[in-house]
């Protein structure tokens, strides 16, 4: 890309719309960095839990966050990797109870506000195609494509379970249904930086579409935006 300026794509939308699927792969065929933001999320959310601590305790988690460290790094294949406190536990942050743990947590300002710096320190590093739930609305405002992507929640329950089953950790269908609308709920009504849409987002709404559709969608968003 020469001597062209970093530019970002920020992608938004709820759990299972196929976000970090669709941003890695046109991440790896833009050149730019795939950062999955939910992981980060994650990774305190893995802590509590594993610390016993109760997700909604407020005044616990906030206590938490000034003993630990989270970093974030890639490894040859180019996959993001999660470190807490140094220890690599991006496997441990996938376990189907942390989904849960992570959306409590990231309803609190404090951690929101405490995995702010690193987020932004990548975009101003690298290109970035980044993927969360406010990622166009308050992390990177400024950036150059906004793509809020959704699908129904039955598609989307559908997606994670697939990916469960295929991980090896199968869940029932109608209870991922009812956590996705539960997650939906949590993530849209908290007070600090709701999932909406932000109003110069392109809205895609992907259900029905195979994985190439979406990404050939995808793509030519992107391309319009950023003329590459
Ligand atoms: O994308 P994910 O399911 O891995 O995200 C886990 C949780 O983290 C999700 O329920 C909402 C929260 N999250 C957030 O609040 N803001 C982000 N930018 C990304 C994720």
């Amino acid at each position: 890309m020469g001597e062209r300026k970093n530019f970002a794509v920020a992608i938004d939308g709820p759990s299972g719309a196929g976000k970090s699927t669709l941003a890695r792969s046109v991440a790896r065929e833009l050149g730019a960095v795939y950062v999955d933001t939910g992981a980060i999320y994650r990774t305190v959310g893995y802590c509590a839990w594993r610390q016993g601590i109760d997700p909604e305790a407020a005044e616990e988690i906030c206590a938490l966050l000034p003993e630990i460290q989270i970093t974030m790094g890639y490894d040859a294949e180019g996959l993001q990797r999660m470190y807490l406190n140094g220890e690599d536990v991006t496997k441990e942050i996938r376990l189907p109870q942390i989904s849960m743990y992570a959306s409590r947590v990231s309803a609190l300002p404090e951690v929101r506000a405490f995995l702010m710096d690193m987020q932004r320190d990548m975009a101003r590093r690298h290109s970035v195609v980044m993927d969360g739930r406010d990622i166009g609305t308050v992390v990177l405002p400024q950036a150059d494509v906004k793509i809020f992507l959704t699908a129904s929640v039955e598609d989307r329950a559908r997606r994670r379970w697939e990916e469960l089953k295929d991980r090896g950790t199968p869940k029932d269908f109608d209870e991922l249904l009812e956590e996705i609308r539960q997650r939906d709920y949590n993530d849209a009504h908290r007070a600090a930086a709701p999932l909406r849409a932000a109003e110069d987002a392109v809205y895609l709404d992907t259900t029905g579409n195979t994985f190439e559709k979406s990404r050939g969608q995808v793509l030519e968003i992107i391309k319009e935006h950023i003329g590459q």
